[in-house]
């Protein structure tokens, strides 16, 4: 099982509308004009101003550690990748257009490291036309394994940008797999 639902009732939609406006805020992120789809926001500003998100994670004793957003504005953005990450999971919230796009998983296939711009990589699966073992519906607040080959899947008249907030923890939070 490479994802796992979750439930976050304080995520309420009055969150995600406060944080869409935040983002709205930094236009280089909402835009996506660096051409990367995952970057890294400012920790101190969105604790300060969206403490509730930082709380929902309480429960499971997880203290966050980056908060990363990402956004894809068509269905090329985003192809089947492994992210560079040296933790096996993250929690994704869903923030903007998130009905209708999934979370596709692919299992293990050969890889190739690339640079992204800004200095980080990305493994991409060698083979992109792969078959999906599992899918994850991205409206609802997902446990997933990011260091498996997966893509987001946006059709094609989706609105956009379809933004996740996708964080990570001191600890794994992958331990979560085994105990809910
Ligand atoms: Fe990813």
């Amino acid at each position: 099982m490479y994802f796992k639902y979750l439930d976050f009732p304080e995520y309420t939609q009055d969150v995600q509308d406060r944080f869409v406006a935040y983002l709205k805020t930094a236009p280089d992120i909402y835009h996506r004009r660096l051409g990367v789809s995952l970057m890294l926001l400012g920790k101190e500003r969105i604790e300060e101003r969206f403490p509730e998100i930082r709380d929902l994670f309480k429960p499971y004793n997880l203290v966050p550690e980056k908060y990363m957003v990402f956004v894809v504005w068509k269905p090329t953005d985003c192809g089947i990748h492994a992210d560079d990450w040296p933790q096996v999971a993250r929690i994704n919230l869903p923030v903007l257009n998130c009905q209708g796009t999934r979370t596709l998983f692919y299992g293990d296939h050969e890889m190739i490291t690339v640079d992204r711009p800004g200095g980080s990589k990305v493994h991409l699966a060698k083979r992109q036309n792969l078959a999906p073992v599992e899918a994850a519906n991205s409206n609802r607040p997902l446990l997933l394994k990011v260091q498996t080959l997966h893509k987001v899947d946006l059709p094609q008249h989706n609105p956009v940008p379809r933004i996740t907030l996708s964080i990570s923890f001191e600890v794994d939070p992958a331990y979560l797999f085994d105990v809910l």
